[in-house]
């Protein structure tokens, strides 16, 4: 039986790759959207797809009725915003909140919805987070919010791996992607980082649980 794939996040950048990658590769892959266009592409392009808004907190609430009688293998928790407000001036709450309800408050909410449909002892839930968030890297104050952010989200995968044991619950760095977000001149292309990711997802062990890692595989200092 084909495995199955969630992919939350997947309207384009690593995300819409990972899913393209996964279907090519004979996974039954779940895709989401936000908008309802983007949605409509998905459903042409892998097994099942919907929207979601992971910074509404009712739109993450139906998560689990959307996913109703569903067995995962893999879930890519990839839905993510930057924001580059320099250090210096004063951030707003309203900007705060935007990006810690996309980048944490929606992991958050996602994970016990979806936990449980992964299959026990055998399940991965991997969330991209960004070397932006390690503590031990950061020597500038760039993209605070981001950073804070990415942070954040880092201890909800940790506390994530102590609530399920038997998951493998991972923060994964997708490498300087060139995306939306990443931009032009970064170092990988999107097809590279997903292939990368993918692999490194696949071959995960026990010791990897609750871990920080590279999509070359390499470990990450939190
Ligand atoms: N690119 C890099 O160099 C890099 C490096 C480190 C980490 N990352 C991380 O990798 C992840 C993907 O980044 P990317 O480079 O693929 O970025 P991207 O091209 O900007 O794509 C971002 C994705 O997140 C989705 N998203 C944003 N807000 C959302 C919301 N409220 N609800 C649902 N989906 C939402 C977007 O959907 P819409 O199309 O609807 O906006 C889009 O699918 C992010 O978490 C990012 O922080 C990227």
């Amino acid at each position: 039986m084909a495995k199955k794939v969630l992919i939350l996040g997947a309207s384009r950048g690593i995300g819409r790759e990972l899913a393209r990658q996964y279907k090519q590769a004979g996974w039954h892959v779940i895709a989401t959207g936000r908008l309802v266009a983007d949605v409509h592409a998905l459903q042409s392009e892998v097994d099942r797809a919907f929207a979601l808004d992971v910074a509404d907190p009712a739109s993450v609430s139906s998560l689990a009725w959307q996913l109703d009688g569903e067995t995962l293998d893999l879930v890519v928790h990839v839905a993510g915003i930057i924001d580059r407000h320099p250090f210096s001036d004063p951030v707003t709450q309203e900007r705060f909140d935007r990006i810690m309800h996309t980048n944490v408050l929606g992991v958050l909410q996602a994970m016990p919805q979806v936990a449980p449909l992964l299959k026990p002892g055998a399940g991965v839930l991997a969330v991209i987070s960004s070397i932006m968030g390690s503590l031990e890297r950061t020597v500038t104050a760039d993209s605070v919010l981001y950073r804070v952010s990415k942070a954040a989200v880092n201890m909800v995968v940790r506390s994530a791996q102590a609530q399920y044991p038997d998951l493998t619950v991972v923060a994964l760095h997708p490498g300087w992607v060139r995306t939306d977000m990443g931009g032009s001149g970064a170092a990988l292309d999107v097809s590279d980082s997903a292939a990368h990711l993918r692999r490194l997802m696949g071959g995960l062990k026990p010791s990897h649980k609750g871990q920080y890692i590279n999509h070359d595989g390499s470990a990450i200092p939190w």
